[in-house]
């Protein structure tokens, strides 16, 4: 029997996390829990290509920790950690930066995307963004990623760079892909119709694991629709499309079938969709807000966890920098065999 594909996934810790967070990652970790060995981690070292700031870094990767644990990561099962706690990823980062060409990283589109969006700190971390994404899930030997949508562009850029050092220093990564138990990949769009739900922007209209219950009635209430259709066969608009894919994730089967009907007939009231959508959406949420803030309060636990993380995270990954060091040529004596010092 081959070898159980190893799986790693990062959410950076840049703002709470959001539905677009939970369908599009999250959701499929828990799944995967049991069945792979996984490793889940938050990515502090990515957040600071944005958001640099000290004095939120602690708070913000506490928070994600408790939101992954109260949606369902259970850190017996997967290794979870935090991405500063392993130097071997940094360290692998900068040998995979000497196999990353400027042209590719600067054709990449979240990188013209946040350039664009923060014209006066363009740095380097930005620009070697999917570098160092590929040394979290190479560091691991990661062959499965569940990632929503967004991330193919990143785990091309892995698999180029897989490819690249397997063919200069002979075959010894796997090339990754993103992984969503054969379903498509999805993507929340925002209620306002922009784009997606997103941690840094757009907040009035993402809906937050944490948004306590009126929040979400609010926010689903200003949600953007039309007067609805006027004649049968009218193919929905995307914000429509986003609300009945939302309404799927959290109602009941047959619920978003009368309401797809009332839209094929005609006869749709976008505020008895909102109702509904709002009522399923806080049962669902409610649970998992209150049990991340009480984990969120419980820092002697969340310490824990993540030294636990580190350590288990830590050995897979002294494993594979011992072995790129040697294949690099960077072994010089005895010593170096085992990783420590000659
Ligand atoms: N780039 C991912 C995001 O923006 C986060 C991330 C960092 C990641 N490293 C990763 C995801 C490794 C999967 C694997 O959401």
């Amino acid at each position: 029997m081959s070898p159980k594909e190893i799986v790693v996934s990062g959410i950076r810790s840049t703002g709470k996390l959001h539905l677009g967070n939970y369908f599009g990652a999250i959701r499929n970790y828990v799944r995967m829990q049991q069945s792979h060995e996984c490793f889940f981690f938050v990515a502090d070292v990515h957040s600071l290509t944005t958001h640099p700031e000290a004095t939120s870094m602690q708070e913000n990767v506490f928070r994600i920790l408790s939101e992954c644990i109260a949606a369902g990561l259970d850190p017996d099962q997967a290794t979870l950690f935090v991405q500063s706690d392993l130097p071997q990823t940094l360290e692998l980062y900068a040998y995979l930066n000497m196999i990353a060409y400027k042209g590719e990283l600067e054709k990449t589109a979240s990188f013209k995307e946040k350039a664009r969006n923060q014209p006066d700190n363009v740095n380097a971390g930005l620009l070697t963004y999917p570098v160092l994404m590929a040394a979290d899930i190479l560091i691991h030997r990661g062959a499965l990623v569940p990632v929503g949508k967004d991330q193919e562009q990143h785990l091309e850029m892995t698999r180029n760079l897989a490819v690249r050092f397997n063919h200069k220093y002979g075959d010894f990564f796997p090339e990754p892909r993103a992984f969503n138990f054969g379903e498509p990949l999805v993507k929340i769009g925002s209620l306002d119709g922009s784009g997606k739900m997103s941690k840094s922007e757009n907040a009035l209209s993402t809906i937050f694991l944490s948004d306590p219950d009126d929040q979400i009635l609010k926010k689903v209430k200003k949600a953007m629709t039309d007067e609805g259709p006027q004649k049968p066969g009218t193919p929905m608009p995307p914000y429509i499309q986003n609300l009945f894919q939302l309404l799927e994730l959290f109602s009941e089967k047959t619920v978003v079938a009368a309401f797809r009907e009332d839209y094929d007939q005609c006869r749709i009231r976008y505020g008895d969709l909102k109702q509904q959508l709002a009522r399923d959406m806080t049962a669902f949420i409610g649970p998992i807000r209150e049990k991340a803030a009480a984990l969120q309060a419980d820092r002697p636990f969340l310490n824990r966890i993540m030294k636990q993380g580190a350590e288990k995270a830590g050995s897979s990954a002294g494993a594979t920098i011992r072995e790129v060091r040697r294949r690099i040529g960077f072994n010089y004596g005895p010593g170096d065999q085992d990783g420590s010092v000659r």
